[in-house]
Protein backbone atom coordinates (compact mmCIF):
# COMPACT_ATOMS: atom_id res chain seq x y z
CA UNK A 1 0.00 0.00 0.00
CA UNK A 2 3.12 2.10 0.18
CA UNK A 3 2.14 3.65 -3.04
CA UNK A 4 2.44 7.07 -3.92
CA UNK A 5 -0.42 9.11 -2.86
CA UNK A 6 -1.46 12.24 -4.50
CA UNK A 7 -4.72 14.43 -4.66
CA UNK A 8 -6.10 12.85 -7.44
CA UNK A 9 -4.84 9.11 -7.19
CA UNK A 10 -8.30 7.86 -5.31
CA UNK A 11 -9.61 8.15 -8.72
CA UNK A 12 -8.08 4.92 -9.87
CA UNK A 13 -10.13 3.16 -6.51
CA UNK A 14 -13.06 1.48 -6.63
CA UNK A 15 -15.68 3.87 -5.15
CA UNK A 16 -19.10 3.60 -3.62
CA UNK A 17 -22.03 6.61 -2.96
CA UNK A 18 -21.27 8.83 -6.46
CA UNK A 19 -23.59 10.89 -8.03
CA UNK A 20 -24.09 10.52 -11.41
CA UNK A 21 -23.80 13.75 -12.78
CA UNK A 22 -25.02 13.97 -16.65
CA UNK A 23 -23.14 16.57 -17.52
CA UNK A 24 -18.93 15.19 -16.40
CA UNK A 25 -17.43 18.49 -18.57
CA UNK A 26 -19.70 20.61 -16.21
CA UNK A 27 -18.49 19.03 -13.19
CA UNK A 28 -14.81 19.27 -14.49
CA UNK A 29 -14.95 22.85 -14.72
CA UNK A 30 -16.73 23.09 -11.59
CA UNK A 31 -13.76 21.40 -9.78
CA UNK A 32 -11.25 23.23 -11.97
CA UNK A 33 -12.72 26.63 -10.58
CA UNK A 34 -13.22 25.27 -7.00
CA UNK A 35 -9.51 24.37 -7.36
CA UNK A 36 -8.48 28.22 -7.74
CA UNK A 37 -10.97 29.46 -4.79
CA UNK A 38 -8.99 30.15 -1.54
CA UNK A 39 -8.56 27.46 1.11
CA UNK A 40 -11.45 27.60 3.88
CA UNK A 41 -8.99 26.67 6.37
CA UNK A 42 -5.20 26.83 6.83
CA UNK A 43 -2.99 23.99 7.54
CA UNK A 44 -1.99 25.34 10.89
CA UNK A 45 -5.24 25.49 12.46
CA UNK A 46 -5.69 21.72 11.03
CA UNK A 47 -2.50 21.59 13.25
CA UNK A 48 -3.51 23.12 16.32
CA UNK A 49 -6.77 20.68 16.44
CA UNK A 50 -4.50 17.50 15.83
CA UNK A 51 -2.47 18.72 19.09
CA UNK A 52 -5.62 19.13 20.95
CA UNK A 53 -7.08 15.81 20.11
CA UNK A 54 -3.50 14.32 20.73
CA UNK A 55 -3.87 15.54 24.53
CA UNK A 56 -7.45 14.04 24.35
CA UNK A 57 -5.81 10.76 22.73
CA UNK A 58 -3.53 10.74 25.79
CA UNK A 59 -6.58 10.65 28.02
CA UNK A 60 -6.82 14.16 28.96
CA UNK A 61 -9.86 16.39 27.68
CA UNK A 62 -12.72 15.77 25.95
CA UNK A 63 -13.71 16.40 22.02
CA UNK A 64 -17.51 17.33 21.54
CA UNK A 65 -18.56 17.36 18.34
CA UNK A 66 -21.64 17.76 16.93
CA UNK A 67 -23.97 19.97 14.33
CA UNK A 68 -26.24 19.11 11.57
CA UNK A 69 -26.78 15.86 9.98
CA UNK A 70 -26.85 17.76 6.78
CA UNK A 71 -26.61 21.99 6.18
CA UNK A 72 -29.12 23.00 3.19
CA UNK A 73 -28.98 25.72 1.81
CA UNK A 74 -32.71 26.93 2.28
CA UNK A 75 -31.75 27.47 5.56
CA UNK A 76 -28.93 29.41 5.78
CA UNK A 77 -29.34 32.49 8.22
CA UNK A 78 -27.30 34.10 10.91
CA UNK A 79 -29.74 32.95 13.57
CA UNK A 80 -29.66 29.39 12.78
CA UNK A 81 -25.58 29.83 12.97
CA UNK A 82 -26.16 31.68 16.08
CA UNK A 83 -28.65 29.35 17.93
CA UNK A 84 -26.43 26.33 17.60
CA UNK A 85 -23.37 28.01 18.33
CA UNK A 86 -25.03 29.12 21.51
CA UNK A 87 -26.64 25.39 22.56
CA UNK A 88 -22.94 24.11 21.43
CA UNK A 89 -21.40 26.46 23.40
CA UNK A 90 -23.89 26.02 26.69
CA UNK A 91 -22.54 21.87 25.92
CA UNK A 92 -18.89 22.50 26.23
CA UNK A 93 -19.31 24.84 29.09
CA UNK A 94 -21.21 22.37 31.19
CA UNK A 95 -18.60 19.71 30.02
CA UNK A 96 -15.29 22.34 30.87
CA UNK A 97 -16.86 23.15 34.12
CA UNK A 98 -18.59 19.89 35.04
CA UNK A 99 -15.87 17.70 34.50
CA UNK A 100 -13.37 20.15 34.99
CA UNK A 101 -11.44 18.76 31.23
CA UNK A 102 -10.46 21.23 28.77
CA UNK A 103 -13.30 20.23 25.69
CA UNK A 104 -11.86 20.36 22.29
CA UNK A 105 -14.69 21.84 19.93
CA UNK A 106 -15.53 20.67 16.36
CA UNK A 107 -18.89 21.58 15.08
CA UNK A 108 -20.44 19.40 11.88
CA UNK A 109 -20.65 22.59 10.17
CA UNK A 110 -19.43 25.08 7.70
CA UNK A 111 -19.25 22.02 5.02
CA UNK A 112 -21.68 19.19 6.11
CA UNK A 113 -23.71 18.87 3.29
CA UNK A 114 -22.89 15.65 0.95
CA UNK A 115 -24.96 12.12 2.45
CA UNK A 116 -24.52 8.73 2.10
CA UNK A 117 -27.05 6.80 1.57
CA UNK A 118 -28.21 3.34 1.92
CA UNK A 119 -30.79 3.43 -1.85
CA UNK A 120 -29.93 4.96 -4.89
CA UNK A 121 -33.15 5.37 -5.19
CA UNK A 122 -36.26 7.09 -3.66
CA UNK A 123 -39.79 5.61 -3.84
CA UNK A 124 -43.09 7.34 -3.82
CA UNK A 125 -45.89 5.93 -4.59
CA UNK A 126 -45.30 4.67 -8.10
CA UNK A 127 -42.91 7.31 -8.61
CA UNK A 128 -38.96 6.21 -8.73
CA UNK A 129 -36.23 8.80 -8.55
CA UNK A 130 -32.50 9.07 -7.21
CA UNK A 131 -31.72 9.76 -3.68
CA UNK A 132 -31.34 13.04 -2.30
CA UNK A 133 -27.82 13.36 -1.83
CA UNK A 134 -27.64 16.52 -0.10
CA UNK A 135 -27.24 20.11 -0.97
CA UNK A 136 -24.04 19.74 -2.65
CA UNK A 137 -25.46 17.54 -5.14
CA UNK A 138 -28.80 17.57 -6.01
CA UNK A 139 -32.28 18.69 -4.85
CA UNK A 140 -34.71 17.45 -1.73
CA UNK A 141 -37.51 18.39 -3.27
CA UNK A 142 -39.64 14.78 -5.25
CA UNK A 143 -39.11 16.01 -8.65
CA UNK A 144 -37.25 14.55 -11.39
CA UNK A 145 -35.55 17.70 -12.05
CA UNK A 146 -34.67 18.38 -8.75
CA UNK A 147 -32.92 15.21 -7.96
CA UNK A 148 -30.20 15.38 -11.05
CA UNK A 149 -26.95 16.21 -9.61
CA UNK A 150 -25.88 19.71 -9.99
CA UNK A 151 -22.47 20.77 -10.46
CA UNK A 152 -22.74 24.09 -9.86
CA UNK A 153 -24.17 23.27 -6.27
CA UNK A 154 -20.52 22.60 -5.25
CA UNK A 155 -19.90 26.20 -5.68
CA UNK A 156 -22.91 27.33 -3.86
CA UNK A 157 -21.99 24.94 -0.77
CA UNK A 158 -18.32 26.32 -0.90
CA UNK A 159 -19.59 29.89 -0.66
CA UNK A 160 -22.28 28.94 1.80
CA UNK A 161 -19.19 27.23 4.15
CA UNK A 162 -17.15 30.17 3.55
CA UNK A 163 -19.84 32.60 4.95
CA UNK A 164 -20.87 30.16 8.16
CA UNK A 165 -16.74 29.94 9.22
CA UNK A 166 -16.89 33.63 8.68
CA UNK A 167 -19.71 34.10 11.41
CA UNK A 168 -17.90 31.52 13.62
CA UNK A 169 -14.75 32.80 13.82
CA UNK A 170 -16.75 35.98 14.67
CA UNK A 171 -18.61 34.38 17.31
CA UNK A 172 -15.55 32.42 18.72
CA UNK A 173 -13.41 35.12 18.47
CA UNK A 174 -14.80 38.38 18.80
CA UNK A 175 -16.59 38.29 22.54
CA UNK A 176 -19.50 36.24 21.86
CA UNK A 177 -17.77 33.40 23.46
CA UNK A 178 -16.66 35.25 26.42
CA UNK A 179 -17.19 33.76 29.65
CA UNK A 180 -18.54 36.87 31.00
CA UNK A 181 -21.44 36.14 28.75
CA UNK A 182 -21.78 32.54 30.17
CA UNK A 183 -25.64 33.84 31.33
CA UNK A 184 -26.90 35.30 28.02
CA UNK A 185 -26.16 31.94 26.13
CA UNK A 186 -29.40 30.74 27.41
CA UNK A 187 -32.02 33.30 26.07
CA UNK A 188 -33.94 31.94 23.62
CA UNK A 189 -36.22 29.19 23.86
CA UNK A 190 -34.12 26.99 26.44
CA UNK A 191 -35.00 29.87 29.20
CA UNK A 192 -37.98 28.21 29.80
CA UNK A 193 -36.72 24.56 29.72
CA UNK A 194 -36.67 22.09 32.35
CA UNK A 195 -32.63 22.48 31.81
CA UNK A 196 -32.71 26.10 32.77
CA UNK A 197 -32.67 25.52 36.34
CA UNK A 198 -29.38 23.35 36.38
CA UNK A 199 -27.82 26.00 34.03
CA UNK A 200 -28.82 28.46 35.96
CA UNK A 201 -26.76 27.25 38.81
CA UNK A 202 -23.67 26.56 36.72
CA UNK A 203 -23.57 29.42 35.40
CA UNK A 204 -23.78 31.45 38.30
CA UNK A 205 -20.87 29.64 39.76
CA UNK A 206 -18.62 30.78 36.62
CA UNK A 207 -19.88 34.20 37.00
CA UNK A 208 -18.80 34.24 41.03
CA UNK A 209 -15.50 32.47 39.63
CA UNK A 210 -14.98 35.33 37.24
CA UNK A 211 -15.91 38.09 39.56
CA UNK A 212 -12.98 36.32 42.16
CA UNK A 213 -10.19 36.32 39.11
CA UNK A 214 -10.96 39.88 38.49
CA UNK A 215 -10.54 41.03 41.94
CA UNK A 216 -7.08 39.48 41.95
CA UNK A 217 -6.64 41.29 38.56
CA UNK A 218 -7.33 38.28 36.00
CA UNK A 219 -9.95 39.63 33.49
CA UNK A 220 -10.56 39.26 29.61
CA UNK A 221 -8.81 41.93 28.68
CA UNK A 222 -6.03 40.49 30.12
CA UNK A 223 -6.82 37.10 29.29
CA UNK A 224 -7.82 36.09 25.73
CA UNK A 225 -8.34 32.63 27.03
CA UNK A 226 -11.54 33.85 29.14
CA UNK A 227 -13.40 35.73 25.91
CA UNK A 228 -11.95 33.71 23.22
CA UNK A 229 -12.33 29.95 22.16
CA UNK A 230 -10.68 27.79 19.34
CA UNK A 231 -13.99 26.29 17.55
CA UNK A 232 -13.42 23.50 14.42
CA UNK A 233 -14.82 23.14 11.51
CA UNK A 234 -15.36 18.85 10.16
CA UNK A 235 -17.84 17.06 7.57
CA UNK A 236 -17.90 13.89 5.90
CA UNK A 237 -15.33 13.67 3.45
CA UNK A 238 -17.82 11.78 0.85
CA UNK A 239 -17.88 13.88 -2.54
CA UNK A 240 -14.02 13.29 -3.56
CA UNK A 241 -13.94 15.63 -6.70
CA UNK A 242 -14.85 18.42 -4.17
CA UNK A 243 -12.69 17.58 -1.39
CA UNK A 244 -9.50 17.17 -3.75
CA UNK A 245 -10.22 20.51 -5.88
CA UNK A 246 -9.68 22.12 -2.14
CA UNK A 247 -7.00 20.09 -1.52
CA UNK A 248 -3.85 22.17 -1.17
CA UNK A 249 0.11 21.67 -0.19
CA UNK A 250 0.84 23.78 3.26
CA UNK A 251 4.35 25.83 2.05
CA UNK A 252 5.50 25.72 5.65
CA UNK A 253 5.97 21.96 5.91
CA UNK A 254 5.16 20.65 2.22
CA UNK A 255 2.65 18.59 3.13
CA UNK A 256 -1.11 18.19 1.86
CA UNK A 257 -4.02 19.31 3.70
CA UNK A 258 -8.00 19.15 3.07
CA UNK A 259 -8.65 22.82 3.89
CA UNK A 260 -12.11 22.20 3.00
CA UNK A 261 -12.69 21.82 7.09
CA UNK A 262 -10.59 21.38 9.84
CA UNK A 263 -11.45 17.18 10.31
CA UNK A 264 -13.20 15.17 8.13
CA UNK A 265 -14.08 12.07 8.43
CA UNK A 266 -14.50 8.82 6.84
CA UNK A 267 -18.52 6.91 6.96
CA UNK A 268 -19.35 3.48 8.14
CA UNK A 269 -20.44 2.90 4.32
CA UNK A 270 -17.10 4.18 2.45
CA UNK A 271 -14.43 2.64 4.73
CA UNK A 272 -13.40 -0.30 2.18
CA UNK A 273 -9.33 -0.70 3.05
CA UNK A 274 -8.66 -0.59 -0.90
CA UNK A 275 -11.38 2.09 -2.09
CA UNK A 276 -11.44 5.58 -2.78
CA UNK A 277 -12.15 7.11 0.43
CA UNK A 278 -9.51 5.65 2.48
CA UNK A 279 -7.09 6.23 -0.48
CA UNK A 280 -7.92 10.21 -0.49
CA UNK A 281 -7.90 10.59 3.45
CA UNK A 282 -4.90 8.82 4.06
CA UNK A 283 -2.37 11.41 2.02
CA UNK A 284 -3.65 14.23 3.83
CA UNK A 285 -2.45 15.46 7.08
CA UNK A 286 -5.84 16.64 8.98
CA UNK A 287 -7.11 14.91 11.53
CA UNK A 288 -9.30 12.09 10.62
CA UNK A 289 -12.42 10.76 12.23
CA UNK A 290 -13.51 7.10 11.23
CA UNK A 291 -16.49 6.13 12.04
CA UNK A 292 -17.20 2.29 13.26
CA UNK A 293 -20.54 0.23 12.84
CA UNK A 294 -21.41 -3.24 13.76
CA UNK A 295 -19.77 -4.92 11.05
CA UNK A 296 -16.32 -3.73 11.42
CA UNK A 297 -13.90 -6.39 12.56
CA UNK A 298 -11.23 -5.97 15.20
CA UNK A 299 -8.46 -7.04 11.93
CA UNK A 300 -10.64 -4.56 9.80
CA UNK A 301 -10.19 -1.69 12.04
CA UNK A 302 -6.15 -2.52 12.69
CA UNK A 303 -6.38 -2.42 8.93
CA UNK A 304 -7.27 0.98 8.90
CA UNK A 305 -5.97 2.51 11.12
CA UNK A 306 -2.26 1.00 9.67
CA UNK A 307 -3.39 2.87 6.35
CA UNK A 308 -4.83 5.65 7.89
CA UNK A 309 -2.46 6.79 10.37
CA UNK A 310 1.38 4.54 9.97
CA UNK A 311 3.16 6.50 12.55
CA UNK A 312 0.39 6.42 15.21
CA UNK A 313 0.25 9.79 15.53
CA UNK A 314 -1.68 10.96 18.48
CA UNK A 315 -4.58 13.16 17.70
CA UNK A 316 -4.60 11.96 13.53
CA UNK A 317 -7.45 9.67 14.57
CA UNK A 318 -10.89 9.86 16.03
CA UNK A 319 -12.42 6.61 16.05
CA UNK A 320 -16.68 7.88 16.19
CA UNK A 321 -18.31 4.29 17.57
CA UNK A 322 -21.91 4.06 16.40
CA UNK A 323 -23.60 0.42 17.21
CA UNK A 324 -26.88 1.60 18.44
CA UNK A 325 -27.94 0.57 22.46
CA UNK A 326 -28.22 -2.56 22.45
CA UNK A 327 -25.38 -3.49 20.25
CA UNK A 328 -22.53 -1.34 21.77
CA UNK A 329 -21.88 -3.96 24.39
CA UNK A 330 -21.15 -6.66 21.99
CA UNK A 331 -18.80 -4.90 19.46
CA UNK A 332 -16.77 -1.84 21.53
CA UNK A 333 -15.36 -3.97 23.98
CA UNK A 334 -13.37 -5.88 20.72
CA UNK A 335 -12.09 -3.67 19.04
CA UNK A 336 -10.80 -1.13 22.60
CA UNK A 337 -9.08 -4.58 23.04
CA UNK A 338 -7.20 -4.80 20.48
CA UNK A 339 -6.56 -1.35 19.63
CA UNK A 340 -5.09 -1.26 23.15
CA UNK A 341 -3.13 -4.14 22.88
CA UNK A 342 -1.88 -3.18 19.48
CA UNK A 343 -0.22 0.15 21.30
CA UNK A 344 -2.43 2.47 18.79
CA UNK A 345 -3.15 5.83 19.86
CA UNK A 346 -6.60 6.88 19.14
CA UNK A 347 -9.59 9.39 20.53
CA UNK A 348 -12.31 6.82 21.42
CA UNK A 349 -15.58 8.84 20.75
CA UNK A 350 -19.62 7.96 20.96
CA UNK A 351 -22.01 8.86 17.80
CA UNK A 352 -25.52 7.99 19.73
CA UNK A 353 -27.45 9.06 17.16
CA UNK A 354 -26.99 6.57 14.12
CA UNK A 355 -27.26 3.39 15.69
CA UNK A 356 -30.47 4.29 17.53
CA UNK A 357 -32.83 5.09 14.63
CA UNK A 358 -36.55 3.93 14.36
CA UNK A 359 -39.71 4.89 12.46
CA UNK A 360 -42.44 6.28 14.40
CA UNK A 361 -45.40 7.51 12.80
CA UNK A 362 -44.19 7.86 9.64
CA UNK A 363 -41.05 10.35 10.92
CA UNK A 364 -37.71 8.84 11.27
CA UNK A 365 -36.74 9.68 15.23
CA UNK A 366 -34.42 8.30 17.69
CA UNK A 367 -35.82 7.95 21.24
CA UNK A 368 -33.70 9.97 23.64
CA UNK A 369 -33.45 7.70 26.39
CA UNK A 370 -31.76 5.38 23.66
CA UNK A 371 -29.71 7.86 23.34
CA UNK A 372 -28.34 8.37 26.64
CA UNK A 373 -28.59 4.64 27.49
CA UNK A 374 -25.34 4.13 24.12
CA UNK A 375 -23.58 6.70 26.22
CA UNK A 376 -23.72 5.42 29.45
CA UNK A 377 -22.74 2.11 27.81
CA UNK A 378 -19.14 3.63 26.22
CA UNK A 379 -18.12 4.82 29.39
CA UNK A 380 -19.21 1.85 31.16
CA UNK A 381 -16.85 -0.28 29.06
CA UNK A 382 -14.31 2.75 28.85
CA UNK A 383 -14.00 2.16 32.33
CA UNK A 384 -14.13 -1.54 32.71
CA UNK A 385 -11.22 -1.88 29.93
CA UNK A 386 -9.26 1.44 31.19
CA UNK A 387 -9.46 3.13 28.17
CA UNK A 388 -10.09 6.98 27.99
CA UNK A 389 -13.78 7.84 26.52
CA UNK A 390 -12.91 10.62 24.67
CA UNK A 391 -15.16 12.53 23.07
CA UNK A 392 -19.04 12.57 21.70
CA UNK A 393 -20.57 13.24 17.90
CA UNK A 394 -24.01 14.11 18.15
CA UNK A 395 -26.56 15.60 15.29
CA UNK A 396 -28.06 18.55 17.12
CA UNK A 397 -29.76 22.06 16.21
CA UNK A 398 -30.03 25.19 18.49
CA UNK A 399 -33.11 25.22 17.94
CA UNK A 400 -37.00 24.07 19.28
CA UNK A 401 -37.56 21.33 16.79
CA UNK A 402 -39.24 17.80 17.77
CA UNK A 403 -37.41 15.44 15.57
CA UNK A 404 -35.86 13.27 18.54
CA UNK A 405 -38.55 11.78 20.92
CA UNK A 406 -37.84 11.65 25.09
CA UNK A 407 -35.98 14.16 26.87
CA UNK A 408 -37.00 16.11 30.21
CA UNK A 409 -40.56 17.40 27.92
CA UNK A 410 -40.91 13.72 26.68
CA UNK A 411 -41.91 14.50 23.27
CA UNK A 412 -43.70 12.06 22.21
CA UNK A 413 -44.60 10.24 18.66
CA UNK A 414 -47.64 12.34 18.29
CA UNK A 415 -45.09 15.44 19.11
CA UNK A 416 -42.93 14.58 15.53
CA UNK A 417 -45.22 16.44 13.37
CA UNK A 418 -45.16 19.78 15.06
CA UNK A 419 -41.80 21.02 13.93
CA UNK A 420 -39.53 18.37 12.34
CA UNK A 421 -37.64 20.39 10.20
CA UNK A 422 -34.31 18.06 8.96
CA UNK A 423 -33.20 17.78 5.64
CA UNK A 424 -32.07 14.35 6.66
CA UNK A 425 -31.74 12.53 10.26
CA UNK A 426 -33.43 13.67 13.80
CA UNK A 427 -31.42 15.95 15.92
CA UNK A 428 -31.26 17.03 19.62
CA UNK A 429 -32.58 19.49 20.08
CA UNK A 430 -31.12 22.64 22.02
CA UNK A 431 -33.22 21.59 25.50
CA UNK A 432 -32.14 17.84 25.04
CA UNK A 433 -28.41 18.62 23.89
CA UNK A 434 -27.93 20.34 27.25
CA UNK A 435 -29.79 17.78 29.02
CA UNK A 436 -26.98 15.19 27.43
CA UNK A 437 -24.04 17.87 28.43
CA UNK A 438 -25.24 17.39 31.67
CA UNK A 439 -25.43 13.61 32.06
CA UNK A 440 -22.08 13.36 30.09
CA UNK A 441 -20.62 16.29 32.69
CA UNK A 442 -21.68 13.54 35.63
CA UNK A 443 -19.88 10.47 33.78
CA UNK A 444 -16.91 12.19 33.11
CA UNK A 445 -16.65 13.84 36.48
CA UNK A 446 -17.43 10.04 38.43
CA UNK A 447 -14.74 8.79 36.19
CA UNK A 448 -11.86 11.40 37.54
CA UNK A 449 -12.77 11.11 41.05
CA UNK A 450 -12.42 7.28 40.43
CA UNK A 451 -9.17 7.62 39.64
CA UNK A 452 -8.01 9.97 42.00
CA UNK A 453 -9.44 7.17 44.39
CA UNK A 454 -7.04 4.66 42.76
CA UNK A 455 -4.28 7.16 42.95
CA UNK A 456 -5.24 8.35 46.84
CA UNK A 457 -5.95 4.89 47.96
N1 LIG B 1 -10.87 29.51 26.05
C1 LIG B 1 -11.39 28.51 26.96
C2 LIG B 1 -11.96 27.32 26.20
O1 LIG B 1 -12.30 27.47 25.06
C3 LIG B 1 -12.45 29.10 27.90
C4 LIG B 1 -13.69 29.53 27.22
C5 LIG B 1 -13.94 30.78 26.70
C6 LIG B 1 -14.86 28.75 27.00
N2 LIG B 1 -15.19 30.82 26.19
C7 LIG B 1 -15.79 29.60 26.35
C8 LIG B 1 -15.23 27.42 27.33
C9 LIG B 1 -17.05 29.11 25.98
C10 LIG B 1 -16.46 26.96 26.95
C11 LIG B 1 -17.37 27.80 26.30
O2 LIG B 1 -12.08 26.26 26.78
MN1 LIG C 1 -26.92 11.63 9.96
Amino acid sequence: MAQTWTPNSWRQKPIQQVPDYPDLAALDAVEGRLAKFPPLVFAGEARRLKSALANVAEGRGFLLQGGDCAESFAEHGADTIRDFFRAFLQMAVVLTFGAQQPVVKVGRIAGQFAKPRSSGVEKQGDITLPSYRGDIINGIEFTEQARVPNPERQIMAYRQSAATLNLLRAFAMGGYANLENVHQWMLGFVKDSPQAERYRKLADRISETMDFMKAIGITSENHPSLRETDFFTSHEALLLGYEQALTRVDSTSGDWYATSGHMIWIGDRTRQPDHAHIEYCRGIKNPLGLKCGPSLTADGLLELIDLLNPANEAGRLTLICRFGHDKVAEHLPRLIRAVEREGKKVVWSCDPMHGNTITLNNYKTRPFERILSEVESFFQIHRAEGSHPGGIHVEMTGNDVTECTGGARALSGDDLADRYHTHCDPRLNADQALELAFLLAERMKGGRDEKRMVVNG
